[in-house]
């Protein structure tokens, strides 16, 4: 069983960005990307209506972080406190040694190569901190930048599942990619 616990919380520098805890004041800068059609449009949740919205989103992730069922990291450049997007592992599998892995990024920051930067030491940390063997995403088929991303970081196509997820009245297809320790 996988042991690995969140305490202290682990804090990522890469060469431009930070990766850090989240907290309630970052309500208003992820409530900026997760009212954006655009940015939700492949994520199966809907967009945060109100900053309440948000600030339970972040009470969710801090149980998860203590409960060591989930992580995830607020990204931010060096010398900027803003957030501009999160990545984390959605959901930890410690039996199985496996956890699910998600970000998003505020659109004018997009393909600036940020979540390339940041999903890098994230793997690692996965792999080499918690001890997982393997790494898995969820994600829409039509979702071409993510697919792109993860193919990039030597993810490959291991399912597809047809109409498993039902969101705002339509039953959607589930690709699932995944990465497996060498
Ligand atoms: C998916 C997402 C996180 C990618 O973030 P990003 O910071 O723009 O990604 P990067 O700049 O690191 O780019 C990664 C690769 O994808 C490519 N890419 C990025 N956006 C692209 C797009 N819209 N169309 C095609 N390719 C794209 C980049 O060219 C790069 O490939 P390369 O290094 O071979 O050139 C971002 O588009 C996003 O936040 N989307 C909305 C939320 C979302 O869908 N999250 C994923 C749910 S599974």
């Amino acid at each position: 069983m996988l042991s690995y616990k969140f305490k202290p919380f682990p804090v990522i520098e890469t060469e431009r960005l930070i990766l850090r805890r989240i907290t309630k004041k970052d309500a208003e800068d992820i409530f900026n990307f997760r009212k954006e059609a655009e940015v939700m449009k492949y994520i199966g949740k809907p967009t945060a209506k109100s900053i309440k919205d948000v600030k339970e989103l972040i009470v969710r992730i801090e149980d998860g972080i203590k409960a060591n069922s989930s992580i995830a990291w607020g990204i931010t450049f060096k010398n900027e406190n803003r957030v501009i997007g999160t990545i984390g592992y959605h959901r930890v599998d410690r039996e199985h040694y496996r956890a699910e892995i998600g970000y998003m990024i505020n659109q004018p920051y997009w393909n600036q190569g940020i979540t390339s930067e940041a999903i890098n030491p994230v793997i690692d940390f996965g792999f080499s901190k918690m001890n997982l063997h393997s790494i898995e995403a969820k994600l829409d088929a039509a979702n071409i930048a993510s697919k792109k991303l993860l193919t990039k970081f030597g993810f490959i196509k291991e399912a597809y599942f047809k109409e498993n997820y039902f969101f705002e009245g339509k039953f959607q297809d589930t690709e699932v990619c995944s990465l497996i320790r060498k």
